[in-house]
């Protein structure tokens, strides 16, 4: 029997569980580093074996790719696999055209998350934006510097870049050795023990291996060139001197975040980083919940009965059976198939029967699933994003939060006797959450737009309604790439000539805009508001 048989209370299940999320810049490295996550945890004996990652797939589709290539069940959303004992929960960021509010949602369902940053480019745009998120919801962090073995930057700037970039603290746990073609190892800055890997004979498709030395073994055995040991203690020095200490009560609040150095490509720093990774991220937390009466109460993951709430709704997973698919995230108790539960917003108890599969391991239906896991639920048009389910009903977790819309068009159908079923279908789909419907704040009776984080939901809401709906549109891009939600007196607010307000559906002001710089020239014209990215729910 392994240590993953050996039967766990349900308590041990849920501490043993890690539920997070890989943040980055496309292309810096998240698809490789889920992979080798597969190699260590035995998942797949050899990485490297998704193909045309590059051409019309996006991320999300990598893992489908994967699934088949390796005739192992994971889907687009979440999947879950052991890592010494521990129940890893990895749940998918679309990045690449697939880049949605999805992508942002995602984050809420997450208990914690790895940030990957390209050592030779530091912090970029979608890193950004997804950071942002996760520390509005503070959600720990841990940092990895990827492509070490590439000509990089200082180390060093990379941290103070996190720091002034994202406001967050970094503290290294640890540092490479050699950089480029040299780069050749870790030290771990807390007892500076180093572990030196060699390129294995297969390249990155396997493990690494490692030999571990002590600071002084590395000086006598002449293991690294002079320069490179010189480097290294002078770079110790400056962290013992200058570097933030790690404290954990910071990183599990957000405010911290440990940064470790590696090469995802080449299997260097990642056992490490793997290790301290399941040893420092929290199991599932008691989460806050609203009452009918507006009070906010704390649900214990493990001394409340089940309760779940959805963070995605993805449709048409296959287009000939207009299918959907509500992914929940399991909160509290213990999901068994068959349970009936209370659904708070239709005020109605639902059964969760047979057609409730996990997202994980097998396709099998799933029997049991414990906090921070995920369960799939085809959905007739009972769930929409942010329902809360429970056994014993009475509260509502927190609402989503809202992300402000980066594309926005104007729709309408092409032929106007269509514009009943046109509505209808609007107003279903953007229940399911892709596209927002905003109006005008200045001429409210003018016709509505639509509004979405990523230009490839507009391709889906058009496809969707034709197909759905029967309805043929028309679609007009605004100049607009950009959006904020106005705090304070939108009607004093001194926006510009091309910039423009918008309410959304719960009656929130947002400010659009066509660049960057005109939000800073808004925001010095009116210092008495405030311009933010993200609001809570
Ligand atoms: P993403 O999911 O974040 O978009 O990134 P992905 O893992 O697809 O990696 C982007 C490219 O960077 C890939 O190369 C990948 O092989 C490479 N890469 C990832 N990690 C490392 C690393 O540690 N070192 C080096 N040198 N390269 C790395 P590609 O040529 O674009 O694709 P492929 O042909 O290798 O699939």
């Amino acid at each position: 029997m392994t240590t993953e048989e050996i039967p766990k209370t349900k308590e041990e299940e849920i501490r043993s569980r890690r539920t997070f999320a890989i943040i980055s810049h496309p292309d810096a490295g998240k698809t490789t580093l889920t992979e080798k996550l597969l190699l260590y945890s035995g998942m797949v004996r050899t990485a490297g074996m998704v193909r045309g990652r590059k051409n019309s797939k996006a991320a999300s589709s990598d893992w489908m790719a994967m699934e088949q290539e390796r005739g192992i069940s994971i889907t687009a959303s979440a999947m879950q696999f052991h890592y010494k004992g521990a129940v890893f929960n990895v749940l998918d960021t679309p990045g690449h055209q697939d880049f949605s509010e999805d992508t942002y949602r995602t984050l809420t369902a997450a208990d914690s998350a790895i940030m990957v940053i390209d050592a030779a480019k530091g912090v970029e745009t979608q890193t950004r934006k997804l950071f942002a998120v996760c520390k509005m919801r503070g959600i720990p962090i841990l940092t990895f510097i990827n492509k070490m073995d590439l000509p990089s930057r200082d180390p060093l700037e990379l941290m103070q870049e996190v720091e002034d970039v994202l406001g967050i603290r970094a503290s290294a746990i640890n540092w490479p050795i050699g950089y480029a073609k040299g780069f050749s190892g870790v030290v771990e800055i807390a007892n500076k023990e180093i572990t030196l890997f060699q390129r294995s004979e297969m390249g990155g498709s396997r493990r690494a291996d490692a030999t571990s030395y002590t600071l002084n073994q590395l000086k006598s055995e002449q293991v690294i060139e002079p320069e490179l040991l010189t480097k290294l203690e002078e770079d110790l020095g400056l962290l013992a001197e200058a570097g933030n200490p790690f404290n954990k009560e910071e990183f599990l609040k957000g405010q911290l975040t440990p940064m470790f150095f590696g090469s995802a490509i080449s299997n260097f720093g990642l056992e490490p980083f793997f290790d301290r990774f399941t040893e420092l991220a929290p199991s599932p937390r008691a989460l806050t919940a609203l009452t009918p009466t507006g009070d906010e109460i704390e649900i214990d993951p493990v001394s409340q009965p089940f309760s779940a709430f959805v963070f995605k709704i993805q449709s048409n997973m296959n287009p000939k059976h207009r299918d959907s698919m509500a992914f929940l995230r399991v909160c509290s108790g213990l999901f068994e198939r068959e349970m009936v539960v209370k659904h708070h917003r239709l005020n109605k108890d639902i059964r969760l029967a047979r057609s409730y599969s996990l997202v994980a391991r097998d396709r099998s239906t799933v029997d049991v699933a414990y906090p921070g896991d995920v369960i799939g639920a085809i959905n007739p048009g009972t769930f929409a994003i942010g329902d809360t389910i429970s056994l014993t009903g009475d509260f509502n977790f927190k609402p989503m939060p809202r992300f402000p819309p980066e594309v926005m068009a104007q729709i309408r159908p092409v032929d106007v006797l269509r514009r009943k079923s046109f509505e209808k279908g609007m107003l279903q789909l953007s229940h399911e959450g892709a596209i927002q419907v905003l109006r005008s704040f200045e001429n409210p009776e003018s016709a509505p737009f639509i509004a979405a984080v990523g230009r490839l939901q507009f391709d889906v809401l058009q496809f969707r309604l034709k197909e759905e709906y029967n309805v043929e549109t028309h679609l007009d891009m605004m100049p607009y790439k950009y959006g904020a939600y106005v705090i304070g007196d939108p009607r004093t607010l001194k926006k510009t000539q091309s910039s423009y307000l918008a309410t959304d559906s719960d009656g929130r002001v947002l400010v659009l805009y066509p660049n960057e710089w005109e939000k800073r020239f808004i925001e010095e014209r009116s210092p008495e508001h405030k311009l933010v990215e993200f609001v809570q729910g």
